[in-house]
């Protein structure tokens, strides 16, 4: 054993408190912490056993075990559409995440442990209510002190971009449950528009393909899979041979599918996409509709990680599009980037009660 003292066990608090960053999105949630970047990134699933009345499993966990569980296990997703849905649920599964992921930080200072300040988004649609219950699941896990951000800014922050600054900024950001995209300038949301059809409705698209093109009936993580890994706007063609139920026997099928038939049935909701973003640019005022011609349409959310997508916007649009660095955890990246400057993130914080 060495017998250097190790001074960071030693570290006083000086009773400041500690940072932790949270992005509550539909299909996974991030955490990050001070000075550490992203700590955590679980499926937003949790697990409850009606025998013990306790929720019992939490995260990728809950998610594998989905559609395999007895009547007495039941999975749900406490977030619909990155709004609480089930606010126990929502406690519960945060305080295992902070527990989990936040905790051992905190195990560092040696005597009084700081309070955890959160640092949250939610999206402009929420209303005060949902901004409130998202408040609320925070200080019941455990958080002291909630600041809550616009999910637009932070996105826009995280994709590299200043958002106090007057040259507007176009960002999509295609997540599970939203889609929202939004022209952001001198702190704040300037135009939005915001889809609740998102990468987590594809799942269903394709199941609804599959039942009614090949007569079998597949499973909601076997979409998803499905879409992960088929689903491109590249030329390149891949096949996968999926099995599921036959719609006839009731007995097990296989059936192949490939990339374009992901693609086919998926495409709508790309198209709803493109009209949203025509209608928000023709409503736009000219300032702004010049402004998104000239910088070009940023996509970030793990949708936007699809390969060939910026080419597929670029083509049905005519508007340079680009994927920006670290897409998927752009909202997270954004919190932790815009909490470096205490004053401005107040200036852009919601009122909190
Ligand atoms: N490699 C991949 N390629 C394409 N889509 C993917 C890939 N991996 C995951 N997805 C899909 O991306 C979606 C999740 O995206 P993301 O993590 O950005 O959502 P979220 O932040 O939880 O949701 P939201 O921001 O809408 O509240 C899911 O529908 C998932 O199936
Ligand atoms: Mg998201």
């Amino acid at each position: 054993m060495s017998i250097i003292p190790n001074f960071r066990r030693l570290r006083l608090p000086f009773f400041s408190s500690f940072n932790a960053f949270f992005d509550l999105g539909t299909t996974v949630t991030r955490i990050g912490v001070q000075d550490r970047g992203i700590v955590m990134r679980e499926p937003s699933y949790i697990g409850y056993n009606s025998k013990v009345k306790d929720y019992i499993f939490f995260g990728q966990e809950a998610k594998t075990i989905l559609g395999k569980t007895p009547d007495f296990i039941q999975i749900s997703r406490p977030m619909s559409h990155a709004i609480i849905a089930d606010f126990d649920a929502e406690v519960a599964f945060l305080r295992h995440c902070i527990e989990t992921s936040i905790k051992p930080y905190l195990a560092e200072y040696a005597f009084i442990k700081p309070p955890i300040h959160a640092i949250a988004s939610t999206p402009s649609i929420a209303t005060e209510i949902e901004r409130k219950a998202v408040e609320e699941s925070l200080q019941k896990s455990g958080c002291t002190q909630v600041t809550i951000v616009d999910r637009a800014l932070a996105t826009a922050a995280g994709s590299g971009f200043n958002v106090f600054s007057h040259e507007p900024q176009f960002v999509i950001d295609i997540g599970g449950g939203l889609v929202e995209m939004s022209v952001v300038s001198g702190g704040g949301v300037v135009a939005q528009k915001v889809l609740k059809q998102a990468g987590d409705n594809m799942n269903k698209l394709i199941a609804n393909y599959a039942y009614l093109k090949h007569g079998i009936v597949l499973g909601e993580n076997t979409c998803e899979s499905l879409k992960i890994k088929l689903l491109s706007f590249d030329e390149n063609e891949e096949k996968i041979v999926v099995r599921g139920k036959s719609l006839e026997t009731g007995l097990p099928k296989s059936i192949n599918l490939k990339s374009s038939d992901i693609r086919e049935a998926i495409i709508s909701q790309f198209h709803a996409i493109l009209d949203s973003t025509r209608e928000l640019i023709e409503n736009a005022p000219p300032e702004i509709a010049d402004a998104i011609f000239k910088q070009g349409i940023a996509l970030a959310g793990k949708m936007a990680t699809i390969p060939g997508i910026e080419k597929y916007f670029h083509q049905e649009l005519k508007i340079d599009t680009f994927v920006v660095e670290h897409a998927a955890d752009a909202t997270i990246h954004g919190l932790m980037r815009l909490a470096k400057d205490q004053e401005a993130l107040y200036n852009i914080s919601s009122p909190t009660y």
